[in-house]
């Protein structure tokens, strides 16, 4: 089965096509637009998906060494995410299920994270817990079975990847902001800057704590070291992620983590999860970078799935700003 996946939820245009499991191409253009905004702006979003997504797919086709009329089913997100974005997408999904008279599937974008588990060398098994961390999202979920998802916790305010984002920002790093703070971080001393590790109860995520004093810090210390800055708050906000992770894992008694989202491809994340899952007994499993940040592949991958499962979309569906992996059908 030749599957296409397309991704338009936020500032990355990407096409992939998979033979069955296997990515044969997976093409990701990021929007530099936004930097000079400091941050994504809608329009400007979906624009640039308008501008690219064809080029995109006709390369995407051609290093799969595929045609068009290969294709066997068009997936595609539908949310959550920038309604204007989604909408490309969407729509462009649509016309070409309809004028090959192919299939089509739209998919969530976190269940479409939690597969691109599924493109790494060792895939979990049910039940395990997913941590989801990317600049929209920080939450962590239960996969009982295939299709079955129980969110235990998400954050009360900012996700992680967008306090990175905030306090590169602050500190005139450039957006996005994430990888610039592991850059810097790479040069910092931990202990130079007295930043909390936040305490929200039970398993919620919260960053606004964190965020503000940072912002506190670099207003009262203006000759502040950036990279010692990131480097603390880096090890704080990641702090924060492990110790969540593993009360769920031990309250849930799972010996299973997946990472999953942009924040994932950070390595000091990998490490500290590499140390937890070594001291809890836990296996992890983490994908590769190029589909740990959006990407048409893990939307492939999960679509495929649940095609399989669910059969296609009806062609009226719609782009949806917000949706909980709890509504998806799961039986
Ligand atoms: O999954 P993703 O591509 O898009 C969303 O669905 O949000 O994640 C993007 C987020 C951004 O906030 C970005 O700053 C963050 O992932 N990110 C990182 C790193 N690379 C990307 N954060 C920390 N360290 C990194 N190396
Ligand atoms: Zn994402």
């Amino acid at each position: 089965m030749i599957t296409l996946g397309i991704e338009t939820s936020c500032d990355e245009t990407s096409v992939a096509v998979l033979q069955d499991e296997y990515v044969l191409a997976n093409i990701v253009s990021s929007q530099i637009a936004h930097t000079k905004f400091g941050g994504v702006v809608p329009e400007i979003a979906a624009r640039n998906h308008i501008r690219v997504i064809i080029p995109l797919t006709t390369t995407a086709l051609d290093v799969a060494g595929k045609q068009m009329a290969d294709l066997d089913l068009i997936t595609v997100t539908r949310g959550p995410g920038l309604i204007g974005a989604l909408l490309v997408g969407l729509s462009f999904a649509k016309s070409l299920a309809i004028s090959l008279d192919k299939p089509f599937i739209g998919v969530n974008h976190l269940e479409g994270h939690i597969y691109s588990l599924q493109l790494a060398d060792a895939r979990p098994r049910c039940p395990y817990l997913v941590l989801i961390v990317s600049g929209g999202h920080t939450e962590i979920v239960l996969v009982d079975k295939p299709f079955s998802y129980k969110t235990l916790g998400r954050t009360l305010d900012d996700a992680c990847g967008e306090a990175f984002d905030k306090v590169a920002k602050v500190m005139g790093l450039p957006y996005p902001g994430g990888p610039y703070i592991e850059k810097r971080a790479k040069k910092g001393e931990i202990g130079k800057v007295d930043l909390p590790v936040p305490h929200p109860d039970g398993l919620t995520f919260s960053y606004a704590g964190l965020k503000t004093a940072v912002l506190y810090y670099t207003r009262d210390n203006p000759d502040y070291n950036i990279d010692d800055v990131a480097a603390n708050f880096q090890e704080a906000a990641l702090e924060h992620l492990t110790q969540v992770a593993e009360r769920a894992l031990r309250e849930t008694r799972t010996r299973h983590l997946g990472l999953v989202g942009g924040v994932t491809v950070n390595s000091r994340l990998r490490e500290k999860f590499q140390l937890l899952a070594k001291k809890v007994g836990a296996s992890l499993h983490v994908a590769p970078p190029q589909y740990c940040t959006d990407n048409g592949a893990m939307i492939a991958r999960a679509g495929m799935e649940r095609f399989k499962r669910f059969g296609p979309s009806d062609l009226s569906v719609d782009v949806v700003a917000r949706e909980r992996l709890e509504e998806l059908p799961h039986v």
